[in-house]
């Protein structure tokens, strides 16, 4: 048979090239292509010849109980989750080196252990003794979880099917090799073949499997598209560096809702549950200032309010900055084009700044409206009312376009002191929520009664 021709894949993205290249035409990474080793071919392959096995099929509406969940009776993971921890489910935790991914799944990996789980942790970046000293400094080493320090796979999976575990961590995914494939730790090949071997170990024995993956700077975890599909829920643990606040985000959750969020806070004694987030995100807000709005969104299936900060000021350059921090920097762009030309407010010749207060990250188009608010706020130097929430997606034509849960929004805002919403026209919201409604059609009606420009 004839030599299959090498395969080479880039490590940050996945993408498969035909040839060796200096630099990934799909991710514009440098350096990132490496060669693979191919799948092992059985000769004259092809499944046509020997009979297999008949599959049992069943009817869609076949009863089958919803699966058992492991509470771990940290409110903000639990809820990530789905509501608890499902058996031989496979979790992929995400994030940044340092940011805390570590203390999270070891104060998990406690609290599951509290909880009766059998509960094994095990480290392939740090030494035992640096595991247990972490476990002593957060209060953990009373919790019955076996913590091994371990990077060869064959040797972790000959444990595994000793020990049978309820949970199983593996910090991080990317220090663990395979004897079986001939590349270095953390490339793409053997990412692959630790998170199969793991995944299907999961499934084979009922153990859920946590993988901690670490995320490289474009923001993906090292061959994301390789194990994300692998795995049940994708969970990214996020956060500003400088920030105490963290945020664990559930992108893809086979098991519950994603885009549910959860939020902690690091402390010197770890990692610390914030049950009110939008108290908290708003607890930095003083005296009404110019460019300063209250975006009531909602993050999964919980309201959480929190503020939009602009700073509009005259630029001395060519192409006037825009800096934009956790929000989607397309979508400032498209407000600011919007702003200008259906509302004949320009921001030509000016720098313009955006962030959200605390770190946070804001996904929803809903927020458009606030920060369009924060954005003329600023630009005309007019505080907006200190008890006004802001919601609503705007359209390329400048109207107003209602958005899903208001209800819930306005609740949240009512129940942190809040008592005037300015919302879109169709907002579902005609409950007892206590608040005063403004509902408006467009973002020319808006600029004009909010500030009396446009
Ligand atoms: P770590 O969990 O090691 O991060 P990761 O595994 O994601 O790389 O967290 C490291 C950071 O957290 C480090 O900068 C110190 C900080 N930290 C605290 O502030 N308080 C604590 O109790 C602990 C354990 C860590
Ligand atoms: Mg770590």
């Amino acid at each position: 048979m004839a030599k299959s021709p090498p395969s080479f894949r880039c490590a940050e993205c996945g993408a498969t090239h035909a040839k060796w290249s200096g630099r990934c035409d799909a991710c514009g990474a440098w350096n990132s292509i490496v060669e693979e080793s191919p799948l092992s071919k059985v000769p004259g392959s092809g499944l046509g010849g020997a009979k297999g096995k008949l599959i049992t099929l069943s009817a869609l509406d076949t009863k089958e109980a919803p699966p058992k969940r492991a509470k771990a009776g940290m409110d903000e993971l639990d809820r990530v989750l789905g509501g608890g921890l499902v058996p031989a489910s496979a979790i992929l935790v995400g994030g940044d080196p340092g940011i805390g991914k570590s203390t999270l799944l070891l104060q998990a990996a406690a609290a599951f252990a509290r909880k009766g789980l059998k509960t094994l942790y095990i480290s392939g970046e740090e030494a035992a003794s640096q595991v247990r000293m972490r476990a002593a400094r957060l209060g953990l080493t009373d919790a019955p979880v076996g913590l091994g320090a371990e990077t060869s796979l064959r040797d972790i999976l000959t444990t595994l099917e000793a020990e049978r575990p309820d949970l199983v961590v593996i910090d991080s995914i990317q220090t663990m090799w395979s004897d079986r494939v001939e590349s270095a730790p953390g490339s793409v090949s053997q990412l692959r073949a630790a998170a199969h071997e793991l995944v299907s170990f999961a499934k084979r024995r009922g153990t859920a499997v946590i993988l901690v993956g670490h995320v490289t700077k474009e923001g993906q975890i090292a061959g994301p598209r390789v194990i994300e599909h692998m795995v049940d829920t994708v969970l990214y643990f996020e956060g500003e560096r400088g920030h105490q606040f963290r945020i664990l985000r559930a992108v893809k959750n086979r098991f519950g809702p994603a885009s549910e969020i959860g939020v902690f806070e690091m402390t010197g004694a770890g990692l610390a549950e914030v049950s009110n987030p939008s108290a908290l995100f708003l607890s930095e807000r003083g005296q009404p200032a110019p460019g300063s709005a209250v975006f009531a969104g909602i993050e999964g299936t919980r309201p959480v309010l929190t503020e939009i900060q602009a700073l509009v000021a005259p630029s001395s350059l060519a192409s006037p900055r825009r800096t934009v921090v956790g929000l989607d920097s397309g979508r400032i762009s498209t407000i600011l084009a919007v702003l200008e030309s259906r509302c004949g407010i320009p921001f030509t010749g000016l720098d313009v700044f955006l962030n959200v207060a605390g770190g946070m990250k804001v996904i929803e188009p809903a927020a458009d409206l606030a920060a369009a608010a924060a954005l003329l706020s600023a630009r005309e130097d007019t505080a907006l009312p200190a008890d006004m929430v802001i919601f609503g997606e705007i359209s390329l034509s400048g109207a107003l376009r209602p958005v899903g849960q208001a209800e819930n929004r306005l609740k949240e805002a009512a129940k942190l002191g809040f008592s005037q919403a300015i919302a879109p026209t169709g907002t579902k919201a005609d409950g007892t929520t206590g608040m005063s409604m403004r509902k408006l059609g467009d973002l020319v009606t808006f600029t004009g009664e909010m500030f009396g420009a446009g």
